[in-house]
């Protein structure tokens, strides 16, 4: 799937599921639940759902305090005892992504081409300060937008906004690139170019949304973008 980019003037990048793995929680977590994988998948659902229902609610806590409170509701839904330091260390993990293997070089490359490149996501800024920093991503980024300036969280249109008013750029000017399916949808809603990174081949959501582009991997991206913007 492919569309015009002759518009495109800068690329902003959705961060946790997108450039940086949030598997690697699952592996701070082997050990705390006897099965690591759905103790963590239940960890991420919780944390996306608190963002949603937050938001619809208007009680906006930053996204620190989010995950911490879905981490919580997953160990009791477990029945594990989480001590403070138990605790802390795993909150700890959300630092120390890993990148996903073809972000570095895909990064490298449209920075290199001289490409306006920002990151906009729900994380807390020493959030995503700590992560980009750990990841070694921090550099290519002109812009690090957190949707805490706005107090809701993707995907109301206030957080896409702060993108357009960063870059001084309209909404068809931006390219966005999300894996995440809800991210994605309200991109496209709000009139961002979009670019689905599907890394795991899944469904379209249904939210009336098409992404103008559709990849499974970001190097698919540089592709599509070789050429003058
Ligand atoms: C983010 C979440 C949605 O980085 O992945 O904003």
């Amino acid at each position: 799937m492919n569309g015009d980019l002759t518009a495109i003037r800068a690329i902003l990048f959705d961060l946790y599921g997108t450039l940086l793995d949030v598997r690697s929680v699952e592996a701070a977590c082997a050990g705390v639940a006897a099965d690591a994988a759905a103790f963590t998948q239940l960890w991420r659902a919780k944390q996306l759902e608190y963002t949603f229902l937050r938001t619809l609610m208007g009680r906006y806590v930053d996204f620190w305090q989010v995950t911490r409170d879905a981490l919580e509701y997953s160990a009791e839904r477990f029945g594990v005892a989480l001590d403070p330091a138990r605790r802390e260390a795993l909150m700890a993990a959300w630092l120390r992504l890993a990148s996903f293997p073809d972000a570095p070089e895909a990064l490298a490359a449209l920075d290199g081409a001289g490409r306006t490149l920002g990151v906009l996501s729900n994380g807390s800024p020493p959030m995503l300060d700590a992560a980009l920093a750990h990841s070694g991503l921090r550099a290519h980024f002109a812009h690090v937008l957190s949707a805490d300036a706005v107090r809701v969280y993707k995907p109301h249109s206030a957080v896409y906004q702060l993108g357009c008013d960063a870059l001084g750029l309209l909404p068809h000017q931006v390219l966005f690139v999300s894996s995440n399916g809800f991210d994605v949808a309200g991109a496209a809603h709000f009139g961002f170019a979009v670019c689905w990174a599907n890394r795991a081949g899944v469904p379209a959501d249904r939210l009336d949304q098409i992404p103008r582009l559709q990849i499974r991997s970001l190097g698919e991206l540089v592709a599509a973008l070789r050429g003058p913007l």
